[in-house]
């Protein structure tokens, strides 16, 4: 990631340790405290239960959905709900087998093991996981030359947790290993009010209803940028005269921010008008959209082009990106002849 995106006020990645810390501090703790992802909730309280029942690990799980929506603070809730450990680790953290090995060993039967960016795993890493996903062994190779020889490692029953922002780049023999599969989805606008109002009560600050929805609106879906606009906005409260937040205080941050009404940047709109100005709406491909206003593929693919599709200003054809009717509504431009 450039640069320039660690300072975006919606950018969905945490940017320092002094967010991390607040992140940790905002985390619902159980499932029945965490907003959103109904689907999901349900289906994962039954297996939860039934596998407490059972007095069995659960299932592995794979979390994938874009950054921000709440991967790793679901992996901490299914551990307090399972009422186990949680080691948490990432997939480009684990250079070898040895290092996976040496985190298998240590945890208690049940523990919930958790790898983020689990699709950045080296592949030999990734082979050594299919035996211990399955049945809870590993063979590896101890020694070198003629005294090599292989060993079995039996392991503790864990639960795997896995965390993806492309579940495209995961191998079909690591996806097939989950038993439990759940794809994260942008929020709507009254589970991030819900989200918004739980913050502002942790933080101690009052806020108005329809300034916490506008809030809401303007967060891209995505919790994160939401607790990240209400940390930013309570600035501008306490140098106001008011008390507690309003609606006035919100549009006026996040003007200031330029952050618009869907929640876009500079970059959304530069991305969508060089499409629009250059390429007539398009269809371009990613790499020359991405070379033309200066971002990384990845950066596009992952960032920005999910929302903006999920929005209804983008879509991908087979020929390339495309800015949608509502697109060029939004920024302004008569519609394409
Ligand atoms: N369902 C939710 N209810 C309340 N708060 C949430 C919820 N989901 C996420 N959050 C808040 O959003 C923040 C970001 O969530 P989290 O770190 O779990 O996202 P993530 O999907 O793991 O992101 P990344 O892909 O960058 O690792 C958390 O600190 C948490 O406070
Ligand atoms: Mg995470």
């Amino acid at each position: 990631m450039s640069d320039a995106n660690d300072e975006r006020i919606i950018s969905s990645d945490v940017e320092s340790s002094d967010e991390e810390a607040i992140e940790m501090s905002l985390r619902p703790q159980l499932l029945n405290q965490y907003i959103g992802q109904s689907d999901i909730k349900s289906e994962l309280q039954v297996y939860i239960q039934a596998a407490k029942q059972r007095e069995e690990s659960l299932d592995h799980v794979l979390l994938y959905g874009p950054p921000g929506l709440g991967k790793t603070t679901l992996a901490m809730v299914i551990a307090n709900e399972m009422e186990v450990n949680i080691r948490t680790t990432s997939g480009p953290a684990i250079d070898k087998p040895g290092d996976l090995l040496s985190i298998l060993n240590e945890l208690q039967p049940g523990d919930v093991l958790f790898i983020d960016e689990i699709h950045r795993l080296p592949k030999i890493v990734e082979e050594m996981l299919y035996s211990a996903m399955e049945d809870f062994f590993v063979d590896i190779i101890v020694g070198q030359g003629p005294g090599a020889h292989p060993v079995h490692f039996p392991l503790p029953p864990f639960t795997l947790i896995g965390a993806t922002t492309q579940a495209g780049a995961l191998s079909a023999p690591l996806r097939d290993r989950f038993g439990i599969v759940a794809h994260m989805k942008y929020y709507t606008p009254e589970e991030l009010d819900n989200i918004v109002k739980r913050t502002a009560d942790i933080f101690k600050i009052t806020i108005s209803d329809d300034a916490a929805y506008e809030v809401a609106l303007r967060s891209r879906g995505t919790p994160r940028i939401a607790n990240r606009l209400l940390k930013r906005i309570r600035d501008f409260a306490q140098v106001s005269t008011k008390d507690g937040v309003d609606v006035e205080i919100v549009r006026y941050a996040l003007n200031l921010l330029k952050v618009d009404n869907l929640g876009l940047d500079d970059t959304d709109i530069k991305l969508l008008k060089t499409m629009i100005e250059y390429y007539d709406g398009g269809p371009v491909g990613l790499n020359t959209l991405a070379a033309n206003i200066g971002e990384e593929t990845d950066t596009i693919a992952e960032m920005y082009e999910p929302y903006l599709m999920q929005i209804g200003l983008l879509k991908r054809t087979a020929r390339g990106r495309m800015v949608t009717a509502k697109g060029y509504e939004h920024l302004g431009y008569p519609e394409k002849s």
